[in-house]
């Protein structure tokens, strides 16, 4: 039986906000992706795109993955491109029920506004459309890789948890 979930999702999605009561809901501990890759690269998420690059970045992400991915009882935010490199949710999987939250693109365009500062792929002048293609091709990953799906676009954090818990008990057998 699988005792940890893990959260994916685009940005904006609310995967650190719920990922937070979620565990303390079921009494798991909270893991946050990003903050472990700034932790090891004593830098912010924006300087390791600026200073070393998109790649060095995915490279800290799966170093962080893998040494999470066998935890027990924990809740782990991913951040929203960790999907796109399949190593880390062969990893995941093992010990964690996959949980994809979804919201459209005009719904992530409202929840980003005002902390783009913090996410390098999303400075551009059309973010609007960054947001549309980048879903777009991410979305098959995300896809694929969910035990569970929550569209999240017009629901509070707190509905979302408890959606995410009806969905483990009905789905993965948790009680
Ligand atoms: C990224 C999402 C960010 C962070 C980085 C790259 C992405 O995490 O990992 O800026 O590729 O979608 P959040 O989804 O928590 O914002």
């Amino acid at each position: 039986m699988k005792t940890s979930i893990a959260l994916i999702g685009f940005m904006g999605t609310g995967k650190t906000a719920v990922g937070k009561i979620l565990a303390q809901k079921l009494d798991k501990n909270f893991i946050e992706l990003d903050g472990m890759i700034e932790k090891k690269a004593g830098k912010s998420i924006p300087e390791i795109f600026q200073q070393y690059g998109e790649i060095a970045f995915r490279e800290l992400e799966i170093e962080v993955t893998r040494e999470v991915a066998d935890r027990e009882k924990v809740v782990i935010a991913c951040g929203g491109g960790l999907v796109l490199n399949k190593i880390n949710i062969d990893r995941l999987r093992k010990e964690c029920i996959i949980v994809y939250l979804a919201a459209s693109p005009g719904v992530i365009l409202k929840r980003i506004s005002g902390d783009t500062d913090e996410r390098p792929l999303l400075a551009v002048s059309d973010r609007a459309r960054q947001i549309k293609e980048l879903l777009r091709f991410r979305q098959p990953f995300y896809e694929r890789a969910a035990d569970i799906k929550i569209n999240t676009s017009r629901l509070s954090i707190d509905t979302v948890v408890e959606k995410i818990i009806g969905r483990l008990k009905d789905d993965a057998g948790y009680d």
